[in-house]
């Protein structure tokens, strides 16, 4: 099983979004995946709660259970588990990053959003986790050079996913629908960018 922690301590950079979307893509891959909410605010809970389907599995829990909940789906033959995380949330985001083989930090391509990435930066040092973090980036303006001026820029302190989730409406839509953009806009390019970062994923 492959864990994937998704954190960052700036609040709407889109892990939340990130999370559901990998989920929702293994599952259609014929793998099962887990969604591991660590949120207080239960944001993936909310989502699964509007969605038919009934996978992927969300469940809430406390840093405290992280450990016993990720053996269990590893025993239930989860193929991903992913771990969703608060903004501001260093204890939480510490035990998920400790556990994780791969820690996703979700940041937008804004100067806002790139000064304020060495908090969670630090807190990863902190724990020893960095050498297992990457940068992705999400809501990525899609024309214009301020993605790729972010991404080498970011890029000299920390691996960046090199595919990036660019801003369309097909995310909030899904979303709020309880669907991911693949359920929604199949044949759209989030869906193409969405499979490309599962890809990533499950090869590193
Ligand atoms: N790539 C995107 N394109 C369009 N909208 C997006 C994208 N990524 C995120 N959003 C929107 O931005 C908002 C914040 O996203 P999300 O809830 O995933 O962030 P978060 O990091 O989980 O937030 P929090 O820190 O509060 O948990 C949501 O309304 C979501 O629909
Ligand atoms: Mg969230």
């Amino acid at each position: 099983m492959k864990t994937v922690a998704i954190l960052s301590q700036k609040g709407g950079s889109g892990k939340t979004t990130v999370a559901v979307h990998l989920a929702v893509c293994a599952e259609l891959n014929k793998k099962t995946a887990a969604i591991i909410d660590l949120d207080p605010q239960a944001s993936a809970i909310e989502w699964a709660s509007r969605r038919e389907a009934e996978t992927p599995e969300v469940i809430t829990a406390t840093p405290e259970q992280l450990p016993g909940f990720l053996k269990q789906a590893k025993e239930n033959g989860a193929d991903l588990a992913i771990i969703d995380t608060a903004p501001h949330s260093d204890r939480a985001a510490i035990v998920a990053a400790g556990l994780a083989d791969l820690i996703l930090i979700p940041c937008r391509p804004s100067a806002f959003d790139v000064a304020a990435i060495g908090t969670t930066l630090n807190l990863l040092k902190l724990s020893n986790a960095i050498d297992r973090a990457a940068i992705l980036l999400n809501a990525a303006p899609p024309r214009g050079i301020m993605t790729e001026t972010a991404a080498a820029g970011l890029s000299e302190i920390i691996p960046v996913v090199p595919i990036y989730i660019h801003q369309r409406a097909a995310y909030s839509h899904a979303i709020n629908g309880g669907h991911s953009v693949e359920e929604y806009e199949p044949n759209g390019k989030a869906s193409d960018e969405i499979r490309a970062l599962y890809k990533w994923i499950m090869k590193t």
